[in-house]
């Protein structure tokens, strides 16, 4: 048989450690690669539709349309970072589908926590930020049915050996560049998998609180003073809590309350 040349070989993922890693999960896990596609998250998308079950996780080597929240656009070198969407189909009301974004980005903090010793955080709503830069981003999409989600595509990007150079709107870093060391992507996706895997079961019992809570342990940014930019505006106060849908309570400067659905937190 025509071997691939060592190092193409060592660039794509090892495929067994994600099944090997959740042979015994319930309800079972099932792994799609790819090379390059458009967005995980599109792919994701088009096999819920053609009526795939949770709970699937698309991964892909490159995206040609990753993207993130609010239209931007995500970007990562091929084989460097890990990429990928999970599909879900949560029995839960449309109000709690935040505890699904807030479970991914937690699940992010706690794996490199616990496999390198970085202290992240997560960063309202969806952001993890190590060092005061963008080390991992998730986007949660959803198809509604009446006031429960059909689907939701949670996907995730996470700069493991690579980070954008040039500030795009935050700053970014990779654990690579943290650490001093190459990193394996499978390990890492692994390690985040499990953990979201936790919390997951959580949300399904409908626990949702209790991600919240752990969620709102692993962020710096409530009691201190922030700007959160939305539509063109920017408000400036202190976040005191999250609201059971996610938003973001603060206090304004000017002294009045605030629930806040959507913006760009800056600290
Ligand atoms: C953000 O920070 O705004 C969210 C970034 C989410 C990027 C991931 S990469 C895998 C998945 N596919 C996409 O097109 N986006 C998400």
């Amino acid at each position: 048989m025509k071997r691939k040349p060592e190092s193409f070989e060592e660039s794509y993922v090892k495929e067994e450690l994600f099944w090997n890693s959740f042979e015994e999960s319930d309800p079972p896990w099932n792994f799609i690669f790819r090379d390059t596609v458009d967005s995980t998250n599109d792919v994701a998308k088009e096999l819920a539709e053609g009526g795939e079950q949770e709970i699937t996780v698309v991964w892909a080597e490159a995206q040609t349309k990753g993207r993130g929240r609010m239209g931007r656009a995500w970007l990562s070198e091929p084989h460097e970072n890990i990429l990928l969407s999970l599909l879900l189909r949560p029995k839960i009301p449309k109000e709690r589908i935040y505890s699904i974004t807030a479970a991914l980005s937690l699940s992010v903090v706690m794996a490199v926590e616990s496999m390198y010793g970085l202290k992240s955080r997560v960063k309202w709503p969806n952001d993890v930020i190590l060092n005061g830069k963008k080390l991992a981003g998730v986007l949660t999409e959803v198809s509604l049915k009446g006031n429960s989600p059909e689907y939701v595509i949670a996907g995730v990007g996470i700069n493991a050996n690579w980070s954008p150079v040039e500030e795009l709107i935050y700053p970014a870093t990779c654990i690579a560049l943290e650490t001093g060391k190459r990193v394996q992507r499978e390990q890492v996706a692994v390690k985040v998998l499990k953990q979201f895997e936790l919390l997951y079961g959580l949300i399904r019992e409908k626990r949702y609180e209790e991600v919240l809570s752990k969620w709102v342990k692993k962020a710096d940014f409530f009691g201190k003073e922030v700007t959160i930019n939305l539509d063109g505006r920017s408000i400036q106060g202190v976040p005191i809590g999250l609201a059971p849908n996610g938003s973001l309570i603060m206090e304004e400067k000017g002294g009045g309350r605030l629930s806040i659905h959507y913006g760009d937190m800056r600290c």
